[in-house]
């Protein structure tokens, strides 16, 4: 049967081919020019709001709501469900792969999505997002950057451009459209699990820094070759919440209890910066303010953000952001639409006890012929949302450019992060100059959890969600990269417990955290734990210089530890290229890191932030030596 509609639907072409130009005239056509006789939306000469008036008047109500709902891959249901269903969007959460974990199984799975999209009636294409938030994070073989929080210590907004440029060529390179990033979160408490997603502390590195992203993975310009949409989050306070009042009673999708005045002296100036570089899509958050979730807030979402500030992009929900409005799933997505979501990350995790597309589809179907969600909502929602589409070249440039595959993790592309790795490390010690280390010393003992753990130096959102220890991917080590920068002659041991430290000339020990995402990372004790005191404990006994170095997602409490060691290097989550680290000890860096976040001397002293009061820091905000 389909093999007759297909060959019918052949012979039709031909026939159209060879008689098109006569066919189904009517009197008087031949005034009209030729273009016009183009459909409109399918025509890259007319405007995008031409274009997206055309198109929007030809969808059911149907083809809208599929629009605003997006899916994880890993729970669609059928994939013919994309062109059924008319689903606008899809997405890969943290660790939702394809099976063969390889960019050109990345590039073949998006081609297979598209072209289904592509075949149903309207030919409509998805926009695909995943979370590149340091690099292309998801993608074994990919460039691993520092996370956020080692940038916004180089605070160097050229460097961001380029960190984020070059993650937007490798996301382009597995067909993916869109980065939930860059997260422009203020973190003001370093229990916070999501610390070191945020650039720093204060709002202007936020605002310097995020509108640098925004500019590096949409090139400026939506639209224009190997770059991608890209997306502020999370609308508005995620880093401003109470300890106490978030999931297990922590510190993630919890309440951030300030003034209006507050929230928008600290909590808002990274989305005016991000705007105003266009940034084409912003994440409503988890958190509540004051006791009010931003995903139902009409105040926050409509009349701050898209009314007041002029955001004229589209709105994304949270992962199951809209499921946790207090009231039924049917009243959750009355609220949300009505509030200013435009598209809602379902995402479908029904084996998880999540809600499953079919039915928010159906519901919200429901809620508008019922009159609950005026179809002006829809429009302006869909709207929204193609336009956008047509602005990127999607409906022209639908599938991967697979010039760009090849060259994710590429030479030069693992240089820029090499680069990014030596500016955003911070050297907080350095005792009668310790550092910079000689190349020509006959005998260093590496030691420490972090030495030679490269999902360790990578962190949270690497390969999976809540990342991993181990070789996750390709990339070099820290103790791997010393090995590669000192001379030949030099014995570079390594003891990850710290023994054997008496016959070498020095200690380099790296501590630290082990991968966290989101509310797994919340901790309400941040000192060193007991492995690594341990390893320090045996290493300071042989009595050589001592060098720490701090791998973590955040300034982690030492006070006591601290006058052991002969100098300190904060080196945050580096990611995949480990030399960056050598560079600095072996003085090929001259350090310029500076801390973009207070260092608190205890747990009590937490929240601390720089113009608090009574401010007394173990490092100021601001602080960061040089050799
Ligand atoms: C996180 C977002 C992320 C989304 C998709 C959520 O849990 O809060 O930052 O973009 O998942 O993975
Ligand atoms: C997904 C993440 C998401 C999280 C939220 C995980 O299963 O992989 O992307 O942020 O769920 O709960």
């Amino acid at each position: 049967m389909f093999q007759i509609i297909r060959n019918k639907t052949v012979l039709w072409s031909i026939f159209l081919l060879m008689f098109g130009s006569h066919y189904g005239k009517e009197p008087g056509d031949d005034k009209v020019s030729p273009a016009a006789k183009v459909t409109v939306y399918k025509d890259p000469t007319k405007s995008v709001t031409d274009r997206v008036e055309d198109l929007l008047s030809r969808m059911t109500l149907e083809e809208k709501i599929g629009q605003m709902t997006q899916v994880d891959r890993q729970f669609l249901e059928r994939d013919s469900d994309i062109a059924t269903r008319y689903l606008g969007s899809l997405l890969s959460g943290g660790g939702s792969t394809p099976d063969e974990n390889r960019p050109q199984s990345w590039a073949d799975m998006y081609d297979r999505y598209q072209k289904i999209a592509l075949s149903s009636r309207l030919g409509i294409p998805i926009l695909y997002g995943i979370d590149a938030v340091h690099g292309h994070n998801n993608v074994v073989g990919a460039t691993i950057f520092p996370h956020n929080i080692g940038l916004g210590c180089a605070d160097d907004p050229d460097l961001v451009e380029e960190v984020s440029r070059i993650t937007a060529l490798e996301v382009a390179g597995t067909g993916i459209d869109w980065t939930f990033a860059p997260c422009i979160a203020v973190p003001r408490d370093e229990r916070w699990g999501r610390t070191y997603e945020g650039y720093g502390e204060s709002p202007d590195i936020v605002a310097r820094l995020g509108k640098a992203a925004v500019r590096g993975f949409q090139s400026g310009k939506l639209g224009s070759p190997g770059n991608i949409l890209a997306c502020a989050k999370h609308f508005i306070g995620d880093g401003g919440t109470k300890w106490g009042t978030g999931r297990n009673g922590k510190a993630d999708r919890g309440d951030t209890q300030i003034s209006e005045e507050e929230l928008r002296a600290i909590h808002l100036p990274g989305y005016l910066s991000a705007i105003e570089a266009g940034v084409g899509s912003i994440m409503a958050s988890y958190n509540q303010w004051n006791g009010t979730y931003c995903h139902a807030s009409k105040y926050l979402l409509t009349d701050l953000l898209k009314e007041e500030l002029g955001f004229e992009g589209f709105v994304v929900s949270d992962w199951e952001g809209i499921d946790q409005i207090p009231g039924d799933y049917k009243a959750d997505i009355i609220t949300a639409i009505n509030a200013g979501i435009d598209m809602v990350m379902v995402p479908g995790a029904v084996p998880f006890g999540g809600e499953s597309y079919t039915r928010f589809i159906e519901l919200l179907k429901e809620a508008v012929e019922e009159g609950s969600i005026p179809r002006s909502r829809i429009d302006d929602a869909v709207r929204r949302i193609l336009k956008i589409k047509f602005r990127m070249g999607l409906f022209e440039n639908p599938f991967t450019d697979r010039s760009l595959t090849e060259k994710i993790g590429s030479k030069e592309h693992r240089a820029v992060a090499r680069q990014a790795v030596r500016q955003s490390l911070v050297l907080l010690k350095n005792n009668n100059g310790l550092l910079p280390l000689s190349k020509n010393m006959e005998r260093i003992l590496v030691s420490g959890k972090n030495a030679d753990d490269l999902g360790n130096q990578c962190g949270g959102w690497t390969i999976s969600w809540q990342g991993e220890s181990g070789s996750v991917t390709e990339g070099t080590t820290i103790l791997e990269g010393i090995r590669e920068v000192v001379s030949p002659a030099t014995e570079v041991l390594f003891s990850r417990d710290g023994f054997g430290a008496k016959d070498a000339d020095v200690a380099i020990v790296v501590v630290g955290e082990t991968p966290y995402a989101e509310w797994e990372g919340d901790k309400a004790d941040l000192t060193l734990d007991n492995e690594d005191r341990e390893t320090l404990r045996r290493v300071k006994s042989a009595g050589i210089p001592l060098v720490v170095i701090i791998v973590s997602g955040r300034p982690l409490i030492i006070e006591s530890e601290i006058d052991d060691w002969d100098a300190l290097i904060a080196a945050w989550l580096p990611g995949t290229e480990g030399q960056g680290v050598a560079d600095v000890l072996f003085g090929d860096y001259n350090p310029t890191g500076r801390l973009s976040m207070s260092w608190p001397r205890s747990m009590s002293q937490i929240p601390i932030n720089v113009g608090d009061e009574k401010y007394d820091p173990l490092f100021e905000y601001g602080f960061g030596l040089s050799y």
